[in-house]
């Protein structure tokens, strides 16, 4: 089964450049992207940050956006985000009856599993006492079959200075009941804009840095510099019977000299492969 992760869209206002980079045109672009190569996927995640501001109008823009998408898609929120209005835009998104943007997409391969940890008017994320209530009933219903945790903020400290202070509050809470439930395959996120990849109490987890601006890497010194690196999308490729899961990264808008790896001849882009 292919999965496809998209994060930290954040989306603005139509004609608006942050960082010099016009998210409406990158986010065509990646929807094209994803339409011309992975057509074939089951479900297209966007991990939260959909937006810049969580104004109304951008919700509409995404959601223009997204009509073009080939591939069934799922939005959880980040920290820009507004529960409300993405509700409102995208209630499909929100089939969780305490309210939060939580959601469940079974299928053979295991069951991915969609966290709101959105805590309104804080950058750092939460999971409440619902939201931990909900997830551990789901992860009860999902006992014997693997679960693929996603998420916008990340559930463990990175070594980065800047960005560690800004993750999930009191993530012990949140890994104790991953333990406690013993089937997670993965844990999904955003927020970092990096790609980082590792476990936690014994768990992989993978951060996919996405459409935005890159933070650049310092483990030292807190404040936050970006980096226009390419955007970027991930591929998970789960196999339950292999009992396997792969994430590659995507960098759509890249387009580097290609030669053949036979002849040493370079191609055309026309020619080339991949
Ligand atoms: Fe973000």
């Amino acid at each position: 089964m292919k999965i496809i992760q998209v994060t930290d869209i954040h989306l603005g206002h139509q004609g608006e450049l942050r960082f010099g980079a016009n998210l409406h045109e990158r986010l065509a672009r990646c929807v094209e992207h994803i339409n011309a190569n992975h057509a074939d996927a089951a479900l297209c995640v966007f991990t939260g940050d959909l937006t810049e501001t969580g104004e109304a109008d951008c919700y509409a823009d995404l959601k223009a956006a997204l009509s073009a998408l080939l591939v069934p898609y799922r939005l959880l929120p980040g920290n820009h985000d507004r529960r409300a209005n993405l509700i409102a835009a995208f209630p499909e998104c929100a089939d969780d009856e305490s309210g939060f943007v939580q959601s469940v997409h079974d299928t053979d391969e295991g069951s991915l599993l969609f966290l709101d940890t959105l805590a309104e008017g804080r950058v750092t994320g939460e999971l409440c006492e619902r939201r931990l209530a909900w997830l551990d009933a789901r992860l009860s219903e999902a006992a014997g079959r693997p679960a693929l945790i996603f998420m916008h903020h990340p559930p463990v400290a990175l070594g980065l200075a800047e960005l560690d202070p800004l993750g999930l509050e009191q993530p012990a809470r949140f890994l104790g009941l991953l333990k406690h439930h013993g089937n997670i395959s993965g844990i999904f996120f955003g927020h970092v804009h990096r790609d980082v990849a590792g476990t936690i109490a014994g768990i992989p987890f993978f951060a996919q840095r996405g459409l935005h601006a890159r933070f650049a890497l310092d483990f030292n010194h807190p404040g936050a510099t970006v980096e226009q690196a390419p955007p970027s999308y991930a591929i998970i490729l789960i196999d339950r019977a292999a009992k396997r899961v792969i994430v590659h990264g995507c960098d759509f808008l890249e387009q580097w000299p290609a030669y053949s790896a036979e002849t040493g001849e370079i191609l055309t882009s026309d020619a080339r492969r991949g």
